[in-house]
């Protein structure tokens, strides 16, 4: 019962009527098959919603071991991929919104027939805006790529529904959520040593002017393979997470400047594409989520929110605590399942405060 604080408990019940309510309204169109079909999920990002395809890659950059997962009911506690110890956001946002399967990881052997329909997971740790984000991890799927593989997997839809019911699938019962750019900042711009010369021949402006040039052409892309409905997350308070005041020795309340200087600067940009593209891609919707501004509040209050045990990572790299709904990192770079359903829940039916134009239940309804 430990995780079933009064408030929890409550949100909970809520949810479940929300998706019973949503269930009911759904209006069955086309064929008795594609009648079951409550809409897919395609996930693209890092190891925020990573579900398990680094586990195919050669990579450093892996949650493949224990105890990463042992809150995931669907395995039986046993790791899938995903860093955290639960379910990410992209899974408690697919769940809530009626998709029955989780996005399957396209490199799953299972990424196939049937099942890619209620979406597909492209998202894979260590992954950036960015080319060359990551590459100390040796291994890892950039959004470049991830697109490439999205654009594989649209085919595929078209061969299972026929061309136009694959499109109408897309562009109306889809959503695309993208949860990207800590790794171009922690694990390329900010890297120490690797990426000094970089941070010398561009400065904060044009860094962040690339890292927005290249997500311009990635979701115009998504735009052109048949995406209309998506949810981008900006980057988060990544000065003010665990790894950071270990590896700058901070105290409890302290953060680096420096590292959320550069969200804040990326996140202005962001929400400015994201308005452009919503205006000029016919058709189109394009949701900001403050995912910072929602961390900073959970690092901030956490006490009002049941994580009594405040920012300490629960596990793996120290020693695996019992109390895990009570923390809310798992790690010193990952929110813990219980953070995560928290997160999830302000996406889901928060106000514009951190989910702008509409939220996610709004979004699903379009
Ligand atoms: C596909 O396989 C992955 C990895 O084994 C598993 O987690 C997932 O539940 C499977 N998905 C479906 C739709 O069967
Ligand atoms: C990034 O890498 C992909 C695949 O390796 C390539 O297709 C793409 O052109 C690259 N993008 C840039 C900007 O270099
Ligand atoms: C998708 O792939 C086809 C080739 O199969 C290519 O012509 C097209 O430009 C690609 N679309 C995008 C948006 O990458």
């Amino acid at each position: 019962m430990a995780f079933c604080g009064v408030d929890l408990c409550g949100v909970k019940l809520i949810m479940v009527l929300l998706v019973v309510t949503s269930f009911m309204s759904f209006i069955p169109k086309g064929d008795a098959a594609d009648d079951k079909l409550l809409g897919a999920s395609f996930i693209f990002g890092d190891s925020l919603v990573d579900a398990g395809n680094n586990n195919y890659l050669n990579t450093l950059s892996k949650a493949d071991s224990t105890p990463n997962g042992i809150d995931f009911e669907a395995s039986g506690g046993t790791p899938t991929g995903r860093f955290t110890n639960g379910r990410t956001i992209g899974d408690i946002v697919g769940e809530e919104l009626g998709i029955p399967n989780y996005a399957t990881p396209f490199l799953a052997p299972n990424a196939t027939g049937k099942n890619i329909l209620y979406g597909v997971n492209y998202a894979s740790g260590g992954g950036g805006i960015l080319n060359a984000t990551g590459r100390i991890f040796v291994n890892r799927l950039g959004m470049d790529v991830q697109i490439d593989y999205f654009n594989i997997t649209r085919k595929q839809i078209d061969k299972l529904m026929g061309a136009s019911k694959a499109r109408d699938y897309i562009q109306k019962k889809s959503i695309m959520s993208i949860t990207v750019g800590s790794n171009d900042f922690l694990n390329n711009y900010l890297l120490p040593v690797v990426s000094v010369g970089a941070r010398i021949t561009q400065n904060p402006d044009t860094f962040t002017d690339e890292m927005i040039t290249h997500l311009r052409n990635q979701l115009t892309r998504l735009y052109q393979l048949d995406g209309r409905k998506f949810v981008v997350g900006n980057v988060g308070p990544i000065g003010c997470i665990p790894y950071q005041k270990t590896i700058n020795q901070l105290n409890e309340n302290e953060c680096v400047e420096l590292a959320d200087q550069l969200a804040r600067k990326y996140n202005a940009k962001l929400k400015d594409l994201l308005t452009q593209l919503s205006e000029n891609l016919p058709g189109s919707t394009f949701v900001y989520a403050n995912v910072y501004d929602l961390v900073m509040e959970l690092i901030t209050n956490y006490k009002k929110y049941g994580q009594y045990a405040g920012i300490i990572p629960c596990g793996p790299t120290s020693s695996l605590c019992q109390d895990r709904d009570k923390h809310v990192f798992w790690d010193p770079y990952h929110p813990s399942q219980a953070a995560n359903v928290l997160l999830a829940k302000q996406l889901l039916d928060g106000d514009t405060k951190y989910i702008s134009p509409m939220n996610l239940r709004q979004l699903r309804s379009l």
